[in-house]
């Protein structure tokens, strides 16, 4: 975790990841330079790679948009989720190679450096522009900044350095970037002329984002107003203990807070349910080696005190717990941090949380 990262480690399951992306691009180039061709058969050569890298890079876009809600509503999908990185320097990378093919072919033959040239536009002197005639290549150079951004400060060095708040508030662009892409290739069209499939695709796609996020938000809403109210003892009744699976998480909630269940052996345990490294949700982890480990990273926590184990620093809070026949009951005011919390037991009866430590 971030405190002594100090370097990637290539296992093999991101080996396998990259070679899927680097065979997923492959494959899209070859299609959309084949479409290309085929729907613009006078295009040059030059002209179906930028398209082609355009086009790639924008699919690409989409799956990286669509890979967070489509993980919260199946976790089965939840191992895209954890290489995302890999693919937001990907489509980078396509971007830019997209960008400086264009730039060379349309704006290195003048007598203005090329670069002004993309970014001034092609004014005509002389004649009144429509709001149609606004160059469109600054929107893709400024969607290309923040791809940029977002793809040097990838690594966990950064995370680290930032904090999670402000590295994921500079993460979120990727939605403006978003926005940028379709606002240059709208008024790309605009001015070229109509580009009915390409018009579609990007409506579809867009239509599909939308409804993908909308859903998953609901989703998510329906299960944050689950919660139920406290019973006499002040604590939340949250789940039968015959229910809970053995080393895996239930997310739950209580007083309006998205907490993480465990059981353990005999003990049940509950811990703060969102990740200190990216947010990730604690509730739909496991246990491995005695510790609760996110699902989309592996960071992780032991369940007695919230604290990752050494030499990581991160903490997260956990909650007393007591269990009452078959009834696991959950204190919404958490244990002070990083202190060894009581864990409901199985054996109990009626327990008192307080005495149940190390159970
Ligand atoms: C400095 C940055 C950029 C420049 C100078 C630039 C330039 C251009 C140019 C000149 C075209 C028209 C090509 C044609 O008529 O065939 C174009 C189209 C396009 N660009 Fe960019 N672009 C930039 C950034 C981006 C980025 C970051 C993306 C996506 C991630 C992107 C996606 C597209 C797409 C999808 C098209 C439509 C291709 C088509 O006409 O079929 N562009 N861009
Ligand atoms: S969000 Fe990355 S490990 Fe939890």
């Amino acid at each position: 975790m971030s405190v002594s990262y100090t370097g990637v480690s290539w296992t093999p399951s991101k080996k396998r990841y990259d070679l899927v992306i680097g065979l997923g691009v492959a494959l899209m180039l070859a299609a959309f330079a084949l479409t290309g061709a085929l729907v613009d058969p006078l295009a040059t050569a030059e002209t179906l790679v930028l398209r082609a890298l355009s086009w790639t890079a924008v699919a690409l876009l989409h799956v990286i948009l669509a890979i967070g809600p489509l993980a919260r509503l199946d976790p089965r999908l939840l191992p895209l989720l954890y290489n995302r990185r890999h693919l937001g320097v990907s489509m980078f990378v396509l971007g830019l190679a997209h960008a400086a093919f264009a730039t060379a072919q349309f704006h290195a033959l003048g007598d203005r450096n090329p670069l002004v040239s993309a970014l001034a536009g092609y004014a005509a002197p002389g004649v009144n522009p429509r709001w149609t005639d606004l160059p469109f290549e600054p929107l893709g150079f400024l969607a290309l900044v923040i791809l940029f951004l977002m793809a040097a400060t990838s690594h966990d060095f950064w995370l680290k350095l930032l904090g999670a708040s402000i590295w994921k508030s500079l993460h979120s662009l990727v939605y403006v970037a978003y926005g940028l892409v379709l606002a240059h290739v709208a008024l790309g069209i605009a001015q070229s002329g109509p580009a009915a499939l390409l018009t579609r695709a990007l409506l579809v796609g867009a239509a599909c984002l939308t409804a993908l996020h909308l859903v998953a938000y609901l989703r998510e809403r329906r299960f944050d107003r689950g919660g139920r109210p406290p019973a006499a003892h002040g604590f939340v009744p949250v789940a039968r203990l015959s229910k809970l699976a053995d080393g895996q998480g239930r997310p739950i909630v209580v007083g309006g807070q998205r907490l993480a269940l465990f059981r353990v052996g005999d003990a049940v345990h509950c811990v703060h349910g969102v990740c200190r490294h990216q947010g990730g949700p604690l509730g739909e982890g496991a246990v491995i080696d005695g510790c609760i480990t996110c699902p989309w990273h592996g960071w992780q926590y032991r369940p007695e005190d919230g604290c990752s184990p050494p030499p990581f620093q991160e903490v997260v809070h956990t909650y007393p717990v007591r269990v009452e026949e078959d009834i696991v009951y959950v204190s919404p005011t958490p244990n002070p941090l990083a202190t060894p919390a009581a864990a409901g037991d199985h054996h109990a009866r009626e327990t008192d949380a307080t005495s149940q430590e190390g159970a």
